[in-house]
């Protein structure tokens, strides 16, 4: 079975189901989503939560859902900063999510 046939995210897939799929990382971990999925959706369909707080380590899956309320920050592993709300996934991205510390 594909680990990504089991859907553990906050987020279930009801429609849509045949759009060509593509491969991102996430954390290391090999995944998958759907072309046209946000950075959101195509996490979200996988884990619960988005990120932790660089604050107050609090989980968070983002808010607004359309670029307004900065809630939804994610790094790729070059060290870019991305919304991951209106930011669409692309084959081959390799996403932190936490942003790697500077030394
Ligand atoms: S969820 Fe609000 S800016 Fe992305």
């Amino acid at each position: 079975m594909s680990r990504n046939s089991h859907n553990s995210g906050l987020l279930q897939r009801l429609a849509e189901t045949g759009r060509e799929r593509v491969s991102f990382t996430l954390d290391g971990e090999s995944l998958d989503a759907l072309v046209g999925d946000t950075v959101l959706t195509a996490v979200l369909t996988h884990r619960a939560t988005l990120r932790h707080t660089e604050f107050s380590g609090q989980a968070r899956a983002g808010f607004c859902l359309m670029g307004a309320c900065q809630d939804c920050w994610i790094s790729t592993e070059s060290g870019a900063r991305l919304r991951a709300c209106s930011t669409f996934v692309q084959a081959d991205m390799r996403l932190l999510t936490q942003a790697e510390s500077a030394s």
